[in-house]
């Protein structure tokens, strides 16, 4: 439904960033464009609403405020104490949490602040109260070293990356790699889930302080009261990361076993994938880690967003609307016709489908290309989606055999299920008329051209029915 303010607001803004710097205002109305363009099927990506947009433009972004409402290490935050304080309380209400800290930047952000707040309760404090001290800073310089030591010497258990686990979960490229000793657990190599069975007798055999659970690439519903045990019989913090299925607990998709909320003593999570929000992360917790998670300002975070907080305050008040658990079962719903489709057409999916919102297909052995080569060739077919490993990849991180396909963002725009086995029906052609370019390419690929126009003709008609922020015409 055309909505002529959100017209006006946008025409306008436009105008004033084009009167400074014209390329910006091209680039921005570019991307919408292009947006408006694919068929986007990247698992991680959303439409966040309009409300969410404009509240990141404005003057509070100018404000300082480190700290938290109503201690900060500035004057005059009462503005942002108050948004901070209903984005919090959303945050709260809508996930049933203890505790909410709403300042993280991103995802990476969040999780480094549910580390340092472990360390800081399980590792930090009992040195301090050894010491008699209250303060790091009062510590004589034989404890501070020991204490260095004993930080930079703890263990951690998260799933590994080509089981779907993410790079924030003790990898070396990532900082959780260089400060804590890993281990990885995977997945079953024949059926492709977690064996809570073996992780139970990894974890009874490493004895992680933290072990991590969330993903960023595995199509099925891990099951948090199992993973609570074996964390807790073995003295570990159990932290999952929910980033990419927040908007699935947001929705009560995913309810008691499956919530982590309430099961895990730390849950982290993006507030722009499934939850629809703007670019950033959060903290959950029970009070025990709150005052510690509450110190992710200065301690690994900058200071915090107000603008940012704002557009999470409006996406979490959105995510408790009924509406946005109709849209949390269509994710689901959209995913599973999407994963039927591709096995009907003889695809090969990691795990033989999905019960979350995304679905994992195995391009090597469906249609002997690389995920680069398939990520590539569905991109001139106008299909955005990225490639990932599959469990056991034999073409490494970078090239990679799968394809990670998810529908956060086609639902948004009102896609269907019969949409998403159309949608199936136009990836599974682009790729069969794909082949790499030469034997031993990797990279390089040829489609069809005659396929490739017809398959963008075909997602054009599709996204006519659902057009992209409706309301905005520039
Ligand atoms: C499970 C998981 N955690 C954390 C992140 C990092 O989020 P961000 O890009 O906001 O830092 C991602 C992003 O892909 C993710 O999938």
């Amino acid at each position: 439904m055309p909505d002529p303010v959100v017209a006006i607001a946008y025409r306008s803004a436009l105008e004033v960033i084009s009167a400074v710097e014209p390329d910006v205002a091209e680039a921005i109305v570019g991307e919408l464009e292009s947006q408006r363009r694919q068929l986007k099927l990247i698992a991680s990506e959303n439409y966040a609403s309009p409300a969410v947009l404009l509240a990141m433009g404005n003057w509070l972004s100018d404000k300082y405020a480190e700290g938290t409402p109503g201690h900060r290490f500035y004057a005059g935050c009462e503005m942002v104490d108050r948004i901070e304080t209903l984005a919090t309380d959303h945050a709260k209400a809508l996930f049933g949490a203890e505790h909410a800290y709403v300042q993280p930047h991103s995802g990476i952000d969040a999780n480094l602040v549910a580390y340092w707040a472990i360390l800081a309760h399980r590792v930090e404090q009992p040195v301090l109260d050894e010491a008699g001290v209250r303060h790091v800073n009062d510590l004589d310089s034989a404890s501070w070293d020991q204490l260095r030591n004993e930080l930079h010497s703890q263990r951690m258990m998260g799933m590994a990356l080509d089981a779907g686990g993410h790079l924030t979960h003790g990898f070396r490229p990532n900082i959780s790699g260089k400060l804590f000793d890993q281990a990885s657990y995977g997945v079953d190599p024949t059926s492709g889930l977690l064996d809570y069975d073996a992780i139970a007798a990894q974890a009874r055999e490493f004895c992680p302080l933290v072990l991590v659970a969330g993903y960023s690439a595995y199509p099925r519903n891990p099951n948090f009261a199992t993973l609570a045990e074996i964390a807790h019989d073995v003295g570990a913090t159990l932290m999952v990361d929910m980033a990419h299925f927040a908007g699935l607990v947001a929705g009560k998709v995913l309810a008691g076993d499956l919530d982590p909320v309430g099961h895990a003593d730390v849950v982290t999570s993006t507030t722009h994938k499934s939850l629809r929000g703007p670019r950033g992360g959060l903290v959950l917790c029970n009070e025990e880690y709150a005052p510690y998670v509450d110190k992710g300002c200065p301690m690994v975070l900058g200071g915090p967003l107000p603008h940012v907080m704002a557009a999470k305050a409006i996406a979490l008040s959105e995510a408790r609307q009924p509406s946005f658990a109709s849209y949390a079962a269509q994710i689901v719903g959209n995913a599973r016709a999407l994963a039927d489709g591709l096995l009907r057409r003889g695809a090969r999916l990691v795990t033989g489908g999905t019960d979350n919102h995304l679905v994992l297909m195995d391009v090597a052995t469906s249609f002997g290309l690389t995920g680069r080569q398939a990520e590539a060739a569905l991109l001139d077919a106008g299909v955005v989606t990225n490639r990932n490993t599959v469990p056991g990849d034999a073409n490494g991180a970078w090239y990679t055999s799968g394809i990670r396909l998810g529908t956060p963002a086609l639902t948004t725009l009102g896609f269907g299920p019969g949409e998403l086995d159309e949608v199936a029906d136009v990836i599974v052609e682009a790729l069969r008329f794909t082949t790499p370019a030469t034997s031993a390419a990797k990279a390089k690929y040829e489609i069809d051209p005659r396929v490739a126009q017809a398959c963008r003709g075909r997602c054009a008609d599709l996204l006519a029915h659902h057009r992209l922020y409706p309301e905005i015409e520039l």
